[in-house]
C-alpha cells in the first residue's frame, strides 16, 4: 500500500527512514523499521512525560543520524568529490518558523544545529558558518565518512560512467510529531542522493522538503530536484490549510506525483489524522499514537 491514512486526534509520532533505502533487501528493510520503531517508542514515552516536542523531534533525528544504516549524519552518502555534505531542517508549526543547515560536512548532528538556528537571526546556514557556529555553541563536529561509503565512492571512480549518479540513494530521514497540546513539528536530515556534483544542495533544508504549521506537518524524502520542483511539503500544507481534508490532499498530491513519474514519498499529519504516500517501492516508516504502533511499512510480496 503506497498510501495510508488514519484518524488520530491526540498524540502522533511519525518517522521515516527514506524513500530508497541503502539496503533494500527484506533484512535491510526489517532492520530499518525496527530502528524506527524503537526511536518512535522512546519519542512517544518522552512526549507522554511532557517533554518539549521540538526536543523530542530533534532527539529522534539525532538517533537516526547516529545510525549508519540511514543516509543522514554519520554514514551519509558522499558527493562525487568524496565529501559528505549534509542538510537538515526543523519547522516549528506553532510559530511557523523554519530553520536548517545546508551542505555541512563536519557536524555530528545537523539536526541539533537546525534546532539552535530556530532562535537565531540567520535561520538557514551553510559552511563556513555551520561548523563555526557549532564550535561556538559546543555542538560536536566530526567526519561523517564511514568505511563503507568510502569504498563505494572509490569504486565509483573506476566506473566508466564516473561521475555516476546513485539515483536510488536518497534515504533522507524524517519525523513529524503532534503532541497532546496539538503542537506540530516536522524535521528532516539527509546526506543527499550520493555521488552528486560537489556542492549540490538537496530539498531537505527547504520548505519543499519539510514544512509545519498549526494546520499540518510534512517531511518528504526521495529525489530532491523533483521534490523542489513540486514544492511537495508546502503544497500539501497549503491544501490542508485551505480546507481540503488530509486524505484528499494526500491523494491528490500522490496522484500528481505518479502522473509526473516522480520518485519520492512523505509522512504527513494534520489536527485530526495522519497520512503516508510514496511512489518509490520502499519507504520504511512507523506511525505511533499514545498507546503504540498504529502503522508501519511492510514489504509487499512480488506476484
Ligand atoms: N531528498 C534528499 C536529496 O535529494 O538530497
Amino acid at each position: 500500500m503506497n498510501q495510508q491514512y488514519g484518524t488520530e486526534k491526540e498524540l502522533v509520532v511519525m518517522l521515516h527512514g527514506g524513500a530508497g533505502p541503502q539496503d533494500p533487501s527484506a533484512e535491510g528493510i526489517a532492520r530499518a523499521v525496527k530502528a524506527l520503531r524503537k526511536i518512535g517508542h522512546q519519542a512517544r514515552k518522552a512526549l507522554l512525560e511532557n517533554e518539549d516536542v521540538i526536543e523530542v523531534a530533534t532527539s529522534c533525528l539525532m538517533k537516526l543520524e547516529s545510525d549508519p544504516q540511514f543516509n543522514a549524519g554519520y554514514g551519509s552518502a558522499l558527493q562525487n568529490d568524496g565529501i559528505a555534505r549534509l542538510s537538515a531542517s526543523l519547522m516549528d508549526g506553532r510559530k511557523q518558523v523554519f530553520s536548517g543547515v545546508i551542505a555541512a560536512s563536519y557536524l555530528k548532528h545537523p539536526s541539533l544545529l537546525s534546532k539552535s538556528l530556530q532562535k537565531r537571526h540567520a535561520k538557514v546556514l551553510s559552511p563556513p558558518g555551520t561548523e563555526l557556529l557549532a564550535r561556538e555553541l559546543g555542538i560536536p563536529v566530526q567526519s561523517n565518512i564511514t568505511e563503507r561509503r568510502s569504498k563505494k565512492w572509490l569504486k565509483s571512480l573506476d566506473e566508466a560512467s564516473y561521475p555516476s549518479d546513485f539515483s536510488d540513494v536518497s534515504d533522507t530521514v524524517g519525523c513529524v510529531i503532534r503532541d497532546l497540546r496539538g503542537h506540530i513539528v516536522a524535521a528532516s536530515s539527509t546526506g543527499g542522493r550520493g555521488n552528486e556534483y560537489p556542492g549540490r544542495v538537496s530539498d531537505t533544508a527547504t520548505v519543499a522538503g519539510n514544512y509545519a504549521s498549526k494546520y499540518a506537518g510534512i517531511a518528504v524524502t526521495g529525489h530532491g530536484e523533483q521534490i523542489t520542483d513540486d514544492a511537495v511539503a508546502a503544497r500539501l500544507e497549503t491544501r490542508v490549510r485551505d480546507g481540503m481534508a488530509l486524505e484528499e490532499a494526500n491523494s491528490k498530491t500522490y496522484l500528481e506525483a505518479l502522473k509526473r513519474k516522480r520518485r519520492y514519498g512523505w509522512i504527513a499529519l494534520n489536527k485530526t489524522g495522519w497520512a503516508i504516500a510514496h511512489t518509490t517501492k520502499f519507504m520504511p516508516y512507523v506511525v505511533l499514537n499514545q498507546k503504540g504502533i498504529v502503522a508501519e511499512f511492510k514489504l509487499q510480496s512480488e506476484s
